[in-house]
């Protein structure tokens, strides 16, 4: 099948100068992770390489690893062996360098954990202050931007209680796109929300895919992996089991874990 829309290297390509090494090097590169929660290891061999611009569907049965791998990919949790660079730059385990490339990963949760005593804006607003230390007017006016972005303009000076699940995600990922963020990780982000609230999180997510972000996404939307997707992990046991163009994938998987897991959530 002919993907036009999808082609998503067009922009480094003729790169101006070297600015840094990083400019032709994967966004989100993994070499050999290995992770373990006490016996369990639940991370193995993890190799992957995420070109810039890239929108990766993670899948697979519950306890298969998703999330954490989401979650060592900007070191919320730490990994036992191997390698992870952000656009090449090695992730270090601790300090100051760390914060600033975990600002350069920005995540979405199921969960939205939005302050509850600050308004909408200024929940957008707080970590570019703080940790960016960018001033208060500036960090409302591209806080603004970033709600109108996703539709929420309006509801600036509201509190997250006031607020839809499906308005208080998009918030969620205003506020995460307010570190200018190089990689946007998603982790269930509609899972909690009632169904008539899905389809305005998936168009916001939609519309970050076209306009080039690289994204890795944890979802069991079907639909909108298949549009919005380049390319789907299949994660079974800690393991990436199947790694292939959506079409290829949902069409003919390979694997009897991944028959097994379509058969079950395109049965739902
Ligand atoms: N902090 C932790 N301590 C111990 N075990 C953990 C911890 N976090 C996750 N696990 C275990 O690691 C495995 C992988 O968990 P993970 O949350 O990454 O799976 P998942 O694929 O995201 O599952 P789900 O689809 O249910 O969200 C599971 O067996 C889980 O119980
Ligand atoms: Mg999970």
């Amino acid at each position: 099948m002919t993907d036009d829309a999808a082609a998503p290297d067009t922009t480094g390509d003729a790169s101006t100068g070297d600015a840094s090494a990083a400019t032709s090097a994967p966004m989100i590169s993994m070499r050999n992770v290995q992770k373990h929660f006490g016996d369990l290891h639940v991370l193995r061999d993890i190799d992957l390489e995420v070109p810039k611009g890239q929108v990766v569907i993670v899948l697979g049965p519950s306890g298969s690893g998703k999330s954490t791998l989401c979650r060592t990919i900007n070191r919320l949790e730490p990994i036992d062996s191997g390698d992870i660079a952000i656009d090449g730059v090695p992730l270090p385990a601790e300090g100051r360098s760390l914060a600033a490339l975990r600002a350069d990963v920005g995540m979405v949760f199921q969960s939205f954990n939005l302050f509850a005593h600050k308004t909408i804006v200024e929940n957008v607003m707080l970590a570019p202050m703080k940790v960016r230390k960018i001033k208060k007017d500036a960090a409302r006016t591209h806080a603004m931007e970033l709600l109108t972005r996703v539709g929420i303009a309006n509801q600036a000076d509201k509190y997250p209680a006031q607020l839809s699940g499906g308005q208080q995600q998009r918030v969620a990922i205003a506020r995460a796109l307010a570190m200018n963020p190089k990689v946007m990780l998603f982790d269930e982000p509609t899972s909690a929300l009632d169904p008539e609230m899905v389809q305005e999180v998936l168009d916001v997510m939609v519309s970050l895919a076209k306009d080039g972000m690289t994204m890795l996404v944890v979802t069991h939307e079907m639909g909108f992996a298949r549009r919005a997707g380049n390319r789907v992990l299949f994660m079974a046991d800690g393991q990436v089991v199947e790694d292939a163009e959506p079409e290829a994938f949902f069409t003919a998987p390979k694997s009897d874990r991944a028959k097994d897991f379509l058969g079950k959530i395109l049965s739902h």
